[in-house]
């Protein structure tokens, strides 16, 4: 993976548990004069960076600003049971560096005539940046924001004044919690929707919308997390199975708690990764014969009957595994 070196331009406690962080690029320079003028590539709506601080694990973060303001801006929410990568995000102060992938995008806005946005707390910033871009464009939208109150939620300013944005909050009345049956509703034509919170949120909108009959292909989610394929990966107890690697013919064992990425790296193959919880498809290699096991969440069912596979997280039905590396 490529590095890019920023620094903190703006740090601001948002809620009392979310801060939004502004980075620019790093130029070397003494703060302030590095950013004057400095401005990272453009980027879609849906796109995340990876992130890795001094002091914390690498983490994936969706881009939430406008996109065309030339910074990244994202929004962390500090979470006591993670892996230490909000507490040391919202440890930064302005003026500290930091590196950063280039943005990637698997939750890009698709074409369609209207796009139903749905929002579970933290799962608002890639949305954000969607109706950043459909404003842009005249596109047809609405987002609902789902959070436990006014007080924990992000761009609650931002979002008050736009007609299109509902807000739906556990602690207010009734009337305004959110209904499936009403914000939903049945499929319509030309729709697209957008789903992105906590695994539980998604999983209710999700199961809801196929429950009223929305086709797969027009439901589309972001997921922070993948519980599912790292409890499965834990308790894997079993013999495991060998991957053959196309380019040399080596063959290597993967056995039971190892994923075939681990093994990959541990041989001394330069395959890409990132998240390492099946959810940011940056690890993704082709299957050339075998019966893979898919355990991520981020694939496509069309992309797995093309034979796509996540390294980090699936596994074989099969003896062997023969991968396009
Ligand atoms: S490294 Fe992110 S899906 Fe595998």
């Amino acid at each position: 993976m490529t590095w890019t070196e920023a620094v903190v331009v703006s740090h601001l406690l948002m809620t009392p548990d979310i801060t939004v962080i502004d980075l620019a690029p790093d130029e070397g320079t003494e703060f302030p004069a590095y950013t004057a003028g400095a401005h990272f590539p453009a980027y879609t709506a849906g796109a995340h960076i990876d992130v890795q601080t001094d002091s914390g694990p690498l983490r994936q973060y969706s881009l939430c600003g406008p996109p065309e303001n030339g910074h990244y801006r994202l929004a962390v929410l500090n979470e006591p049971g993670s892996r230490g990568g909000s507490r040391a995000m919202h440890a930064l102060k302005v003026g500290d560096r930091l590196q950063i992938s280039a943005p990637r995008n698997r939750f890009s806005l698709v074409t369609a005539r209207r796009h139903l946005l749905f929002a579970g707390g933290i799962g608002i910033t890639p949305l954000l940046a969607m109706t950043h871009q459909l404003d842009a464009e005249g596109g047809d939208y609405t987002l609902h924001y789902c959070a436990r109150s006014r007080t924990h939620t992000a761009f609650v300013p931002e979002l008050t004044d736009n007609p299109r944005a509902a807000f739906h909050f556990d602690d207010e009345g009734p009337a305004q919690m959110l209904d499936m049956a009403r914000d939903l509703g049945e499929p319509q034509p030309d729709t697209a929707v957008y789903v992105c919170g906590p695994a539980g949120f998604i999983d209710h909108v999700l199961g809801k919308a196929e429950a009223m009959g929305w086709p797969p292909q027009v439901l589309h989610k972001e997921r922070f997390s993948n519980d599912r394929a790292a409890a499965q990966r834990d308790a894997d107890g079993s013999g495991g199975f060998t991957i053959r690697l196309a380019s040399t013919g080596a063959e290597c064992l993967v056995p039971g708690g190892s994923s075939v990425l681990d093994i990959l790296l541990e041989n001394g193959v330069d395959a890409p990764h990132s998240c390492q919880l099946g959810i940011c498809g940056e690890c993704v290699v082709r299957v050339l014969a075998g019966d893979p096991d898919h355990r991520d969440d981020v694939l496509t069912s069309g992309e797995r009957a093309e034979g796509m596979f996540a390294t980090c997280s699936s596994r074989a039905l099969s003896a062997t595994l023969d991968l396009d590396l």
